[in-house]
């Protein structure tokens, strides 16, 4: 697919690239750092795809700066990444911990030498352990300790930081980690799934609060949001891809940003739906500056009763995607259609999915500043015999979102910037490190760092927008392709 670029990006637009704190720093057991669900989920046996677990990861901790620097020759603008709530408050509450600040303001400062705007996430699924003992998302209480330690690190690093996103995909946190068990902490709880939904955004809304009270900083929140399609016209496949793009996007939109749950949704869940407070939905729906999106792949939805039907038009059922989440709520399945590319991670590749949910967005809500803060794929890399990654299909990946990110542009939406998912190749949580996702190779037993054919495409492509008045030393001979 062929993208033109430089004239289709503008001039300012923010060029990235993103990563997780528990997916690449190790030091689990370093500076202080508390437990988190992540790590006793980990190393619960069975959880997590060959007993992979965080412990080591990029070993990010102590190789940042060799990770700046391989940012600055990539030339990217800017770089999100996210803070450890376990780094900085190893108990859930009570004052930040000196060697995380410590370790953070290092990173923060590194970024700063080579003019890299850092874009932190304040939450990326590392829940402390001891609020995952207290209940978690469950717990309102959680909410509230979210709020209490945004405000303390705002103080602490606010001056630095432009830009904050409250929470990664709380999707994923409240359905994955409660309702499908296939994340932290593994629960399979219906009413234990929208108490954490209802709670994170809760949690989302405080923060903003607490970043408004003592920063002129921008704050956003980051969303996996579906595109959705039904299998087939058939008014039960029709329901199943309603109900699933309402428990993916309008769960989360809706009270973001028209401060109420969808009704369909409520009447769905019944019972099983979280206590609220008054007053609640105003604080979620506290006015955001931007919003963050991640997306990788189309979802193809069909009705359960219907599986013979779509099975005999050549669908096959998505094994790889929450298989049993839509089955307690809605009766619906995810499906894969005859011929269709996938990664590595069995998702579709159809970039065009991601113009039209930028246009749904804007159209269903509100204009409002887009960065597209997660998109990539994983690929079964491998370091060649004369130390090269060439990962084509990950160019060409990347070159049709980032086409569709043009044109969502050039038809009105107000798209800022885009980070590729990810810098490094990183633990890609229950299937461990089975997944690249890249632009730099990691060789997980001694931490070196390869960057891809992909990484050297993407500075070039970045380097052929428009120049920016930036002075960074980034020249396409900086570094090369070996041969
Ligand atoms: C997203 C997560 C990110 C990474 C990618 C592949 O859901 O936010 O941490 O795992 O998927």
């Amino acid at each position: 697919m062929a993208t033109n670029a430089t004239t289709v990006f503008p001039r300012n637009f923010v060029w990235g690239a993103a990563t997780a704190s528990y997916q690449i720093e190790g030091a689990v057991d370093e500076g202080g750092r508390g437990l988190s669900i992540w790590d006793t989920f980990a190393r619960t046996p069975g959880k997590v795809l060959n007993g992979d677990t965080g412990d080591i990861a990029c070993d990010h901790y102590h190789r940042f700066g060799e990770d700046v620097g391989l940012m600055r020759e990539l030339g990217i603008d800017s770089y999100r990444f996210s803070i450890a709530w376990p780094r900085m408050q190893p108990e859930g509450k009570g004052e930040l911990n000196p060697d995380g600040l410590r370790f953070y303001s290092a990173l923060l400062d590194r970024l700063e030498s080579q003019q890299i705007t850092p874009f932190p996430t304040l939450y990326h699924w590392d829940l402390p352990q001891s609020l995952g003992d207290q209940g978690g998302w469950t717990s309102r209480e959680t909410s509230y300790r979210f709020a209490d330690y945004v405000d303390k690190l705002v103080d602490a690093l606010g001056p630095r930081v432009g830009q904050w996103i409250t929470l990664n995909e709380p999707w994923c946190s409240a359905w994955l980690g409660y309702a499908v068990g296939q994340h932290a902490p593994g629960l399979t709880d219906l009413p234990a799934a929208l108490a954490a939904n209802h709670h994170l955004l809760l949690a989302h809304g405080l923060a903003v609060q607490a970043i408004r009270a003592s920063s002129t900083a921008e704050v956003g929140i980051t969303l996996n949001l579906a595109h959705v399609t039904p299998a087939s016209e058939d008014p039960l496949d029709r329901q199943a891809a309603i109900f699933t793009e309402g428990n993916a996007n309008r769960m989360f939109l809706d009270p973001l940003f028209r401060g109420a749950y969808p009704a369909d949704m409520m009447e769905l869940y019944g019972e099983a739906t979280a206590e609220m407070e008054e007053g609640d939905l105003g604080v979620i729906s506290t006015t955001i500056d931007f919003l963050g999106v991640n997306y990788y792949a189309p979802a193809i939805v069909g009705s359960r009763e219907r599986l013979t039907e779509l099975q005999a038009l050549g669908y096959c059922v998505d094994t790889g995607r929450a298989p049993n989440l839509l089955d307690t709520t809605a009766r619906a399945i995810h499906l894969k259609r005859p011929g269709f590319t996938s990664t590595q991670m069995g998702w579709e590749v159809e970039p065009a999915t991601l113009t039209e949910l930028l246009h749904n967005v804007r159209d269903q809500y509100r204009s409002i500043p887009i960065y597209i803060t997660e998109n990539g794929m994983s690929n079964a890399d491998y370091v060649r015999h004369n130390g090269s990654v060439l990962d084509p299909a990950r160019i060409a990946y990347l070159e049709g979102h980032l086409h569709a990110v043009a044109e969502a542009i050039a038809s009105g939406v107000d798209v800022r910037g885009y980070y590729v998912w990810s810098l490094l190749d990183n633990f890609e949580w229950a299937l461990g490190y089975s997944q690249r996702f890249g632009l730099i190779w990691v060789d997980y037993p001694t931490g070196e760092r390869t960057p891809k054919a992909s990484y050297y495409w993407y500075r070039d492509f970045i380097a052929a927008q428009a120049p920016l008045p930036r002075d960074r030393g980034v020249t396409s001979a900086t570094m090369t392709l070996p041969a």
